[in-house]
């Protein structure tokens, strides 16, 4: 973890991985931490850094179906390269690594300065299920709220049940009542 990505977290720069707290606990964002996912394996969440690019471009690479989400993730490794430079140059991106290979990965993006961000969240198919996605989610709560912003704010398809399942266990809400195949959804933080 760098220095910076640390620092804005609280944990030591030299870090080792320790045991995740309780979910519901504001001192979760100690990346990096372990937790076992529901089949017994041990998940490490932590702050991505430059040096897990090779494993997110593999993650992304293998991906299938591609375009399962909103048309994401891109078809083609260039298009996935130069999808990820943008998703990186955000600074808040999470990943969950099993076994040394990148088994998720959540992005935040600022909107608004200070007040709202947006997330984008993908496990790799292999380990979905498994309640990756919902730490992750969680997650990048409590890194968006360490940070200062006040809301996430997301695009979910209405045809992807499983998402809206992990977001509203984590508190994301729909904005308004609406007809379309996109919905908005937002978490408030404080
Ligand atoms: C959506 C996604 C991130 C969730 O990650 P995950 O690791 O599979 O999620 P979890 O295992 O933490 O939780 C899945 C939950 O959905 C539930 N679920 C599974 N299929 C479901 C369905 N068809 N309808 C409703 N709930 C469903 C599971 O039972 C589980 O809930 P529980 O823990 O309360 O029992 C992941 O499936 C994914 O990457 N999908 C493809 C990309 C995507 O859709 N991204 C979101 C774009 S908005």
């Amino acid at each position: 973890m760098s220095g910076e990505a640390s620092d804005r977290t609280g944990a030591a720069p030299d870090a080792q991985p320790r045991e995740c707290p309780p979910c519901s606990s504001r001192a979760w964002p100690l990346f990096p931490c372990t937790w076992k996912d529901k089949r017994g394996l041990e998940v490490t969440f932590r702050e991505y850094e430059p040096s897990w690019y090779d494993p997110l471009f593999r993650m992304y690479e293998e991906f299938e179906p591609k375009g399962e989400a909103q048309g994401l993730p891109p078809a083609t490794p260039s298009a996935v390269a130069a999808w990820l430079a943008g998703l990186l140059s955000s600074n808040m991106n999470l990943i969950a690594v099993v076994g040394g290979e990148i088994a998720g990965h959540v992005c935040l993006t600022e909107i608004s300065q200070r007040d709202r961000c947006e997330l984008l969240i993908f496990v790799q198919p292999c380990h979905q299920n498994f309640g990756i996605g919902t730490q992750l989610t969680r997650g990048a709560q409590l890194l968006a709220r360490a940070l200062g912003y006040r809301r996430i704010w997301l695009m979910v398809e209405t045809t992807n049940p499983r998402a809206i399942h992990v977001y509203e266990k984590t508190g994301f809400r729909f904005l308004q009542a609406q007809a379309d195949l996109e919905k908005e959804m937002e978490v408030h933080l404080f």
